[in-house]
């Protein structure tokens, strides 16, 4: 008998079951970052997944670097994400929504203010980036000043109290995948001379920062972090002491007493064995591209509390009672993840369709 189907605390959410909703951007939000008129509908469909973590949110222009994705700093975001709440919490579910400030991973032309990009340091990713004229290389960022870097943090505060004020349970701060906070914990992205920068607790310090400030104005149990440890997203290379800089923020979160952590498994098996001990909190652990089969594997051998799934969720609103039943999956279609209308977005049947 799996442990999937038995309820779970996280942080102030008293869940079901074991699985929850990855975090998955879908570039549908409307040009001025409201989220867009389906959006409701698409978490409601979903919210028997019990915690739905939203696609990637910007806490301010400097955040964005993807087009049609939603912010969570404007009067007009908070109407758009209370209007998710409200349906995901009427069908039952319970919304985070995932901060993420992408840095260095922007172009001009997708962002508001088209102002240079913002990163720990003046180094490109070196990959090309979607924009309405077609694919262009991303540009070199401008290093961020130690004013800039307060101001991040502090955009990350104001974005968790919108969120809140838009009745989200939570947020999760992204500090997966390559984006801003990833970006200074590794060492081919951030050579700052500063405390922001070179030793582990240096490059931890922005991570912990933003979580300090979002706990405090949002409550430690409102709040998640993810993580990726050794990924290369976004053109990263954590080098040689990337391990380190973990073993430093991981106990520090810990300190924070936050929900949950949230972390994107790679492959190093040994590590996520080392995160189970160093973090006594609830641990989320997605592990990409695993087989349906050994979905249950890692909350059945105790490694994780929660198993977030991605693109199964994505292409079936009712996965529960699939997986429950047995009933065949439908596939997810890539051609229709990013932008579009309804399309492979809030059209994908469910087993009664
Ligand atoms: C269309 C799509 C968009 C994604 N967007 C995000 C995102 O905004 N934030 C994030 O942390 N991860 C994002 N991811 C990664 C997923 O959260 C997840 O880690 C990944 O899909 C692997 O899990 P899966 O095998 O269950 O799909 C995205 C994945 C997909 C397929």
């Amino acid at each position: 008998m799996t442990k999937l189907w038995t309820s779970v605390t996280v942080g102030r959410m008293k869940l079901a079951h074991r699985l929850a909703m990855a975090p998955m951007t879908r570039s549908r939000a409307l040009p001025d970052g409201t989220p867009g008129e389906l959006s409701p509908l698409y978490y409601a469909q979903r919210a028997s997944l019990g915690l739905l973590i939203s696609e990637g949110t910007q806490p301010s222009d400097d955040g964005q670097g993807y087009l049609f994705t939603p912010g969570i700093y404007t009067d007009k975001h908070i109407e758009g994400w209370k209007r998710v709440a409200d349906r995901v919490h009427a069908a039952g579910g319970h919304l985070f929504i995932q901060l993420m400030h992408v840095g260095r991973i922007s172009h001009p032309d997708n962002t508001p203010h088209h102002r240079q990009p913002l990163a720990p340091s003046a180094i490109a990713p070196g990959i090309p980036m979607f924009t309405l004229s077609g694919m262009q290389e991303i540009p070199v960022p401008r290093a961020m000043t130690l004013d800039d870097v307060h101001r991040a943090v502090d955009e990350f505060r104001s974005a968790a109290a919108a969120a809140v004020k838009a009745g989200a349970d939570g947020v999760e701060i992204h500090g997966a995948n390559g984006y801003l906070v990833h970006q200074f914990l590794a060492e081919n992205a951030n050579v700052r001379a500063d405390a922001y920068g070179g030793s582990p607790e240096n490059r931890a310090r922005f991570g912990i920062e933003v979580a300090r400030a979002v706990t405090q104005e949002i409550g430690a149990d409102r709040t998640g972090f993810r993580i990726s440890p050794g990924s290369s997203a976004g053109g990263l290379d954590e080098g040689p002491h990337g391990l380190e800089v973990y073993r430093t923020l991981i106990p520090q979160l810990a300190e924070l007493n936050l929900a949950y952590l949230h972390v994107l498994h790679a492959g190093n098996e040994e590590f996520l064995k080392e995160i189970r001990v160093l973090w006594p909190h609830a641990l989320l652990v997605n592990r990409a591209g695993r087989p349906l089969e050994r979905l249950s594997v890692d909350v059945d051998e105790g490694i994780a509390d929660v198993a977030p799934v991605g693109t199964w969720a994505l292409a079936n609103p009712d996965l529960v009672d699939r997986l429950k039943s047995g009933a065949p999956l439908n596939p997810a279609d890539p051609a229709t993840f990013y932008g579009g209308d309804a399309h492979g977005y809030t059209d994908y049947p469910t087993m009664t369709d």
